[in-house]
């Protein structure tokens, strides 16, 4: 592999980063390298978390795991890639509904970027269920999001509705 192909971006909005995302990271660094989360900062979006709270998540989840690093994006993502090096994006699918909304975009960001591979992971069953967006219904109607994501984003999200 080369030297490029060793630094792959694991990019998403992570709103809130789940134990999906982390089950994803976590496969991504078995195979590469050096991982860099990248966070969508996208002013569009209306997102639970602002930007900085998800960069601060992500780092306490993956404060030991020094291969890993967190940072915000905004633009194109080939641009994020290039400027790190990266040549490889990393995605999770659970669903033939996750490749009909993953494929355009790799195809978009090839045709963008032509030395730009996407890989595509399969999560663990166990993670297999969640997503951001049932996440953050759960967590609006008042329902329990342990198990769900990582304690920091647990304790976060805990400390947010009481301020509600
Ligand atoms: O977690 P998400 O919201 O499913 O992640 C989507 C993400 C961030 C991967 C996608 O929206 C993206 O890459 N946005 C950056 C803008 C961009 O490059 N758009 C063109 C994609 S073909």
């Amino acid at each position: 592999m080369t030297t490029a192909g060793r630094v792959a971006i694991c990019p998403g909005s992570f709103d809130p980063l789940t134990l999906g995302h982390v089950d994803l990271v976590r496969r991504a660094a078995a195979l590469f390298e050096r991982i860099v989360i990248g966070v969508l900062v996208n002013e569009q979006k209306q997102p639970l978390l602002p930007a900085h709270d998800r960069v601060a998540l992500a780092r306490a989840v993956f404060v030991d795991e020094p291969r890993i690093e967190v940072e915000t994006f905004g633009g194109l993502l080939v641009d994020f890639a290039r400027q790190r090096g990266a040549r490889v994006i990393v995605r999770g699918l659970r669903s033939a509904a996750d490749f009909d909304y993953e494929s355009p975009m790799a195809l978009m960001n090839r045709r963008l970027h032509g030395e730009l591979e996407t890989v595509f992971l399969v999560p663990s069953p166990d993670v297999h269920a969640i997503s951001s967006r049932l996440v953050k219904e759960i967590w609006r109607l008042g329902g329990d999001v342990s198990g769900l994501v990582p304690p920091p984003v647990e304790a976060h999200l805990r400390a947010l509705r009481a301020t509600k």
